[in-house]
């Protein structure tokens, strides 16, 4: 799909990888819709992007959710593009991981983005045309102790991607799923760590990895939304390790 003129609505936008879809989106002549907590964030990136349309939204509360794509209807008439990329991760061992924990991420890593799925859809199949990218993460694809949690949601988020893009692609409507790898944004400082995961870190001491800039995913982003494959990687390496 050619982004130029289309409506895209954004999760997460507020930052990261999300702010980085938006700016870039904004840039090939998309109308962005900016989603997430913090309003005032959206709102200052929103005057730097023309015809955008920012909107406070929970990603764990359906209604927030329902009413991000009611809005956007009402705001633009239509709605062509879903970029689900709000998410939080949670580290800790498996006999350490807190259900209470796990289930808040459940709901935001992973009921969220299939709610807003089932929310455009309607619009998507009456147009017969829509792009739809799930942000997953590179560690869905990898064995990482302290990651089970986390990776597990984000292999059940590529699965419902995976089928839904089976179940949509007559429908002209293309699902896809992106796998980042380490990314420069705010994502590990908001990460919930286990007692035992940061002893463990403070064992291991400074870890300096390569780490890729938010641009380089928003360029994948980007990728997927105008061929429709149905998986996308950071690195065509990653792809590998399945
Ligand atoms: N950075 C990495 O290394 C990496 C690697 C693989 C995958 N990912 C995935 O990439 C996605 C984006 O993360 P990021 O790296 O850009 O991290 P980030 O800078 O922490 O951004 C996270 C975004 O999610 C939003 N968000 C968090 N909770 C929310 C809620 N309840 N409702 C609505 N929005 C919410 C935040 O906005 P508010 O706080 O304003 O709501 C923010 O805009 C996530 O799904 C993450 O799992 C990241």
């Amino acid at each position: 799909m050619n982004v130029k003129g289309k409506v895209a609505v954004i999760t997460g936008a507020s930052s990261g990888i999300g702010e980085a879809v938006a700016r870039l989106l904004s840039e090939k002549g998309a109308r962005v819709v900016l989603a997430a907590r913090s309003f005032d964030k959206l709102k200052a990136l929103g005057k730097e992007l023309p015809g955008s349309f920012a909107i406070k939204t929970d990603m764990t509360k359906e209604e927030d959710i329902k009413d991000l794509v009611k809005k956007t209807i009402e705001h633009f008439g239509t709605v062509d593009i879903l970029v689900n990329n709000a998410g939080r991760g949670y580290d800790a061992f498996i006999e350490e991981i807190d259900l209470t924990t796990f289930k808040n991420l459940l709901s935001l890593d992973l009921e969220g983005p299939l709610i807003a799925i089932q929310q455009v859809l309607p619009f998507m199949k009456k147009q017969k045309s829509g792009a739809i990218v799930n942000v997953s993460s590179g560690t869905a694809l990898m064995s990482l102790p302290g990651m089970g949690g986390y990776s597990s949601i984000k292999r059940a988020l590529a699965g419902i991607s995976m089928t839904a893009n089976e179940e949509l692609k007559n429908d002209g409507i293309s699902v896809s799923v992106i796998y980042p790898y380490i990314t420069d944004t705010n994502f590990e400082e908001n990460t919930i760590k286990s007692k035992k995961v940061r002893e463990q870190a403070q064992e291991d001491g400074d870890w300096d990895p390569k780490i890729d800039p938010p641009d380089l995913v928003a360029q994948k982003i980007l990728e997927a939304i105008e061929t429709g494959k149905p998986v996308v990687y950071a690195h065509d390496w990653m792809g590998k390790r399945i």
